[in-house]
C-alpha cells in the first residue's frame, strides 16, 4: 500500500498588518466586538501589486527547502485558491512556469475554504494510484481584493496569506491515514460571491450570511473529522493536534469541544492570520512545525468548511 508523507511545509505572508482599531477607522466597527466574536486581532493584507502567485510561489520556496528536494522532483501542483490571479490561466500553472517544471500538470482546486483539504485529498488519491511520487499542494488566496470593505459583518473577519506542503509517496503507513471531502450546493445563497466570468464579468464580492455559515461550520467540521477518525481506527486521545481551518475563535472551540479535544491540542493561528480560506490550514500547519510544536509522528486531525458549501477533513501522521 502508498501512503502521502508529508515531507516539507512552508508558507508566507504579506509584509502589511491591519490591525482591528486601523479597521475601525475604515468601517463602523471596533476591538472588542471583533475580537469576541471571532478572536481575530489581526490580519495580513497584500499590496495591490502583489498577487495570490507571489504568495503562493514565497510559500512553495519555503516548502520545498524544508522537503529537502529539488523542484524538479515535483510530479504535480495544485493551488487551492478563490482568488486566482486572472480568470485564466490557473495560478498553479503560473507557480509551474516560476519552477521552470517543463510539462509537469499544475491545477487550481476551487472549494474555498476547503480547497486545501479537497487538494490534499485529490493528492493523496494521484499518489495511491502510482501516478505520482512528489506533490506540491498549495493554499494561497488575496481575499482582501474580494472583500466589501463597506460591509462590516464581512470585511472584518478575512486576510491574506499562502501555505504549502509536499507530499512523498512512501510505503509505510504514516502521512495521510484517511480523508473525507464534502459539498452541499443548496447552500449558495448564505455564502457566495456576487459576481463571475459567466454571471456579470465581474469578480464579485464576498456576500454571506454568517449565523447560517456558523451553525453548519460546527456540526460539519466535527462529524467530518470524527468520520475521518473513524476510517483510520484513531480515537480522539489519539489526536496531538486539531488544526481546523481558521474561521473564527467560536466556530473553532465549538468544534474541539464536540470533538472533545482540549484547548492545548489546537493549533490556533486566527488571532494573528483571520480568516485566509484556502491558506488557513496550510498556515496553521507550517507556522506550528516552525514553532517545534508539530514534530515527526504527531496525529493531526485537519477539517475545513467553505463556500459551496464543502467541507472535509483529514487525519494525519506527520
Ligand atoms: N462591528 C460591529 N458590529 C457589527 C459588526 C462589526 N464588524 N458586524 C456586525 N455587527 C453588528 C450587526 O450589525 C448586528 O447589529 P444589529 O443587531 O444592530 O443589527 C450585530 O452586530 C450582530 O450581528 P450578527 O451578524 O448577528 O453577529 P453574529 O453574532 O452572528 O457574529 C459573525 C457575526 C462573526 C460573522 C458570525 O456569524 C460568524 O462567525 N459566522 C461564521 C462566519 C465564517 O466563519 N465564515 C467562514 C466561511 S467564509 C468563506 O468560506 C469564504
Amino acid at each position: 500500500m502508498i501512503y502521502s508523507k508529508v515531507i516539507g511545509t512552508g508558507h508566507f505572508l504579506p509584509k502589511k498588518i491591519l490591525t482591528n482599531d486601523e479597521l475601525s477607522k475604515i468601517v463602523e466597527t471596533n476591538n472588542e466586538w471583533i475580537l469576541s466574536r471571532t478572536g481575530i486581532k489581526q490580519r495580513h493584507i497584500a499590496d495591490k501589486n502583489e498577487l495570490t502567485s507571489d504568495l503562493a510561489i514565497e510559500a512553495s520556496k519555503n516548502a520545498i527547502k524544508s522537503a529537502g528536494i529539488n523542484a524538479k522532483d515535483l510530479d504535480y501542483i495544485l493551488c487551492a485558491t478563490t482568488t486566482p490571479d486572472q480568470t485564466f490561466p490557473a495560478t498553479a500553472c503560473k507557480i509551474q512556469n516560476y519552477f521552470k517544471l517543463g510539462s509537469v500538470p499544475a491545477f487550481d482546486v476551487q472549494a474555498v475554504c476547503s480547497g486545501f483539504i479537497y487538494s490534499l485529498h485529490i493528492a493523496d488519491c494521484l499518489i495511491k494510484s502510482g501516478k505520482a511520487k512528489n506533490i506540491l499542494v498549495i493554499g494561497a488566496e488575496t481575499l482582501s481584493k474580494i472583500v466589501d470593505w463597506k460591509d462590516r459583518r464581512t470585511c472584518v473577519l478575512f486576510g491574506d496569506g499562502a501555505g504549502a506542503i509536499v507530499l512523498r509517496a512512501v510505503r509505510k503507513k504514516t502521512g495521510i491515514l484517511s480523508s473525507n471531502i464534502y459539498s452541499d450546493g443548496s447552500w449558495e445563497k448564505s455564502l457566495h460571491a456576487d459576481g463571475g466570468p459567466s454571471l456579470n464579468q465581474k469578480v464579485g464580492k464576498i456576500r454571506m450570511k454568517g449565523q447560517d455559515i456558523f451553525k453548519q461550520a460546527v456540526t460539519k467540521l466535527t462529524d467530518s473529522t470524527i468520520k475521518s477518525l473513524e476510517d483510520c481506527k484513531k480515537k480522539t486521545k489519539d489526536v496531538k493536534w486539531l488544526i481546523p481551518h481558521q474561521a473564527n475563535m467560536r466556530i473553532i472551540n465549538g468544534v474541539a469541544k464536540r470533538i472533545g479535544i482540549s484547548d492545548d491540542r489546537i493549533i490556533k493561528t486566527v488571532d494573528l492570520h483571520a480568516n485566509t480560506s484556502a491558506a488557513s490550514i496550510p498556515l496553521a500547519v507550517s507556522s506550528g512545525v516552525n514553532k517545534s510544536l508539530i514534530n515527526a509522528g504527531d496525529i493531526l486531525a485537519l477539517c475545513a468548511i467553505g463556500g459551496g458549501l464543502t467541507w472535509g477533513s483529514c487525519i494525519i501522521e506527520f
